[in-house]
């Protein structure tokens, strides 16, 4: 199977520059936040896209979408492929959008040469994989998979204090939150294509990550309330301030993630708010918000605690308050070997070079993973950057990604 004999990849690569276009913020950068009027534009175009391509589009009510190719047997589960195509503030092209206009294209080209799938095939456009408004990750996946309830869900709100409810609603999205989840069996398998994020690929020259597992991320918000007063009246002895405490947790964090020994282990404070943010005034309020990953959820843990621990301690010492709130501790995912094989066949019948690894992102198939076997596939991105506009993704190895996910999916779904 040649990738789309006589045809490029030009379609898909337009496609991908279109989609990049819909942002809140001025090209290269894309930031599209889930329900975003972006947002909505989005999705409007990429599900148009589907309906060019023949595919029956439904949504659920969290607004998840499903692009549909009815296998010669509709009776049997379908396979699913896809990614996500929200964007976090000041980000790139490709983190999301190229697994889902890739997969369209995989479908394209599929279609293009005569294949006729037995299984069905599936697009799914997962909603909001970035923790960009809630403050939680995967969560239309999340939600499919049961990990988040309805109960819980209806709780969340965006910093200016707009509920989910409200949100969806005015997006368009109705329908009890119940019928988000999916059961075990509704897909047969799911393969997610993704940039890899990381640097192995393009620095070992390989086309294709085969992901093997996928590292457990976890997720604690910090309200640290300490005593506010005037930056020059007030004298150093007895100050209560809250971002200096908050210094110490940051730098505690980071000392707790390298002390493991192992290069899996990571965290981030990627978030701190400062009240009420006046050079001439003491902090009295500082809002933390941690992302701690490793491959080995027990070591992960062990890296919560350190960071409870720390809060403790630094606030006994300086007399702060600290609240901690654990929004997320997921546990890992393994992928599928059966996928896995599919996909390295798929390698080799495309020529490709190809290698196992770990993703140390987290994806929508960390949920899938919970309701079917899963597995993902990665491409290169120049110097592993991403989550910044320069994140690029060459059209070669993009082909490559979608050669290999279109020969994969004709093999599942045969
Ligand atoms: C996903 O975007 C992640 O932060 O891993
Ligand atoms: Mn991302
Ligand atoms: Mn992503």
């Amino acid at each position: 199977m040649d990738a789309r004999p006589n045809l490029t990849i030009d379609q898909l690569l337009a496609e991908l520059h279109a989609l990049a276009q819909i942002s809140e913020a001025p090209s290269p950068v894309v930031t599209r936040v889930v329900f975003s009027e972006a947002d909505l534009r989005a999705r409007a175009y990429v599900k148009n896209l589907c309906v060019e391509a023949d595919l029956t589009v439904s949504e659920d009510p969290i607004g998840n979408t499903f692009a549909r190719w009815q296998g010669s047997e509709p009776a049997l589960a379908p396979v699913g492929t896809g990614s996500h195509i929200d964007a976090i503030p000041n980000a790139g092209m490709y983190d999301g959008c190229a697994g889902v206009l890739g997969g369209l294209e995989a479908i394209r080209v599929l279609k293009h040469l005569g294949f006729q799938p037995r299984r069905s095939i599936e697009l799914v456009i997962f909603t909001a994989e970035e923790p960009t408004r809630f403050g939680i990750g995967c969560l239309g996946s999340r939600m499919m998979a049961g990990v988040l309830e309805p109960s819980q869900a209806v709780t969340l709100r965006d910093k200016e204090g707009c509920g989910l409810e409200d949100l969806r609603c005015h997006a368009g999205f109705s329908g009890p939150l119940e019928s988000v989840r999916l059961p075990q069996g509704r897909f047969h398998q799911f393969v997610e294509l993704h940039i890899e994020q990381g640097p192995q690929l393009e620095q070992e020259g390989i086309a294709i990550g085969l992901v093997t597992h996928i590292a457990a991320p976890a997720s604690l918000h910090i309200v640290i309330e300490g005593e506010g007063g005037h930056a020059g009246a007030k004298l150093m002895p007895g100050r209560k301030d809250a971002l200096a405490a908050a210094a110490e947790l940051i730098l505690a964090l980071e000392a707790s993630a390298k002390s493991t020994g192992a290069i899996d282990t990571v965290a981030t404070v990627g978030i701190c708010d400062v009240f009420p943010g006046a050079v001439n005034s003491i902090p009295s309020r500082v809002r933390l918000e941690t992302d701690i990953r490793d491959t080995d959820a027990v070591r992960r843990d062990g890296v919560i605690e350190a960071l409870r621990a720390a809060c403790t301690e630094t606030a006994s010492r300086r007399g702060v308050t600290i609240n901690i709130e654990l929004i997320n501790a997921d546990p890992p995912a393994t992928c599928d070997e059966t996928i896995l094989a599919a996909m390295e066949e798929a390698a080799q019948q495309a020529g490709k070079t190809y290698k196992r690894m770990v993703s140390r992102a987290y994806h929508d198939s960390l949920f899938m993973a919970r309701i079917a076997p899963v597995a993902m596939l990665f491409i290169p991105c120049r110097g592993g950057v991403s989550h910044r506009p320069d994140e690029y993704a060459s059209p070669q190895w993009i082909g490559e990604g979608v050669h290999v996910l279109a020969r994969t999916l004709a093999t599942l779904t045969a």
